[in-house]
């Protein structure tokens, strides 16, 4: 999926103003998969025990604390819509294993961003330390992996192995590039893709394999996972400037903060370059930031319409994720689904 440079190349669509066509839904898809969810999230609860008194405390202050489940739901509905049956156990043992890889990144995540708050609570890091977020992490890791292993199935388990190989290099990666505000399009993509997209794809994808469905079945609900996941990770990004923390359950700004350069940053400093360099530089590059930088910040990635062309291009990405659904089934699974996509664009949390 190539679109480098596509967002600072094009001013979004006429109308493509956020919120300004359907703001999709989750509804749906959490109303058909709730009863696999249930035993679902039975598995997440009955898998994050351990004899080790500091484990489950933990794993439980992150996972009671709900987060929207939206990588599992998408294994369940993936599964579903290529033919599995309710209840079938196998999609729900990797739906629970999808989200202990998530929260696994999770916990790793908030250590290296030094982030304060993650859904709505204090992040784990500043009760239990950093030694004991990490390792908890790579627990929750295991676990998935024997969920997997449980369900004999290996292609599932080399879809998401793949999956947490390239995850990890998708964050290396963008901590090599902080700071760098030469950083491009193209990388950004790459970061966004690595980190976040390819799990929503791994996700899609064994929910399908599992289900039994052809190739062709299993490659378009791949397909429609990474560009949900790119659509998603976009919207994340602008939520960083544009979003408030109270709905998000985590620190605005965060991003700017850590010298993130994500594309609404990559975008306004391109586009302000000429009377705001050297603002750019001390803050971003130079690691040099004051009261007040982040406001000053949002203030340029608003005005320059960087925020906006994140969401454009966030909604064209959403729409190829709707696209490759057209080869599947029509009917309630693949109507939630393309729903699912623009919520992944509309929402404020
Ligand atoms: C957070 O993902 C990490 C990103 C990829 C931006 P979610 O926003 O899906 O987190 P939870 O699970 O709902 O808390
Ligand atoms: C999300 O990274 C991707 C992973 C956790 C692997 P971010 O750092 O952008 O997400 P938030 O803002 O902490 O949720
Ligand atoms: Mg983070
Ligand atoms: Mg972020």
């Amino acid at each position: 999926m190539d679109r480098a440079a596509t967002a600072l190349a094009a001013d979004p669509r006429p109308g493509a103003v956020a919120g300004s066509r359907g703001a999709g839904s989750v509804d749906r898809l959490i109303g058909l998969a709730a009863a696999d969810m249930a035993v679902v999230d039975a598995l997440i609860t009955d898998r994050m025990e351990s004899p080790v008194p500091v484990i489950p405390a933990l794993a439980e202050h992150l996972i009671a604390a709900g987060g929207k489940r939206l990588r599992p739901h998408l294994t369940v509905a993936s599964a579903r819509l290529c033919g599995a049956p309710a209840g079938s156990p196998n999609p729900l043992k990797l739906a629970a294993a999808v989200e202990f890889i998530h929260t696994a990144t999770l916990l790793h995540d908030d250590v290296v961003d030094g982030s304060q708050r993650r859904r709505g609570k204090v992040a784990a890091h500043l009760i239990w330390g950093s030694a004991s977020s990490v390792l908890v992490g790579d627990f929750l890791f295991a676990r998935a992996f024997e969920l997997m292993v449980e369900t004999g199935s290996m292609r599932a388990l080399q879809i998401l192995a793949r999956a947490s190989r390239v995850i990890a290099e998708g964050e290396v990666l963008q901590l090599t590039r902080a700071h760098d505000v030469q950083l491009n399009e193209a990388v950004y993509l790459q970061i966004i893709e690595a980190k976040t997209a390819e799990l929503f794809a791994a996700a899609a994808e064994a929910g399908a394999v599992t289900a039994g469905a052809d190739d062709a079945q299993v490659a378009a609900m791949r397909a429609y996972g990474l560009a949900l996941g790119l659509a998603f990770q976009l919207a994340d990004d602008a939520l960083d400037y544009g979003g408030s923390s109270e709905a998000l359950g985590k620190n605005a700004g965060d991003d700017f903060r850590e010298g993130k350069v994500t594309l609404p940053l990559l975008i306004a400093m391109e586009r302000t370059a000429g009377r705001e360099a050297a603002f750019w530089d001390r803050a971003v590059g130079r690691r040099e930031q004051r009261e007040g930088d982040f406001r000053r910040a949002r203030e340029l990635v608003v005005g320059s319409g960087a925020l906006q062309a994140t969401l454009g291009l966030a909604e064209r990405y959403a729409d190829d994720a709707k696209g490759a659904l057209a080869l599947m089934q029509p009917g309630e699974w693949r109507a939630a689904l393309e729903s699912l996509a623009d919520f992944a664009v509309s929402r404020r949390a």
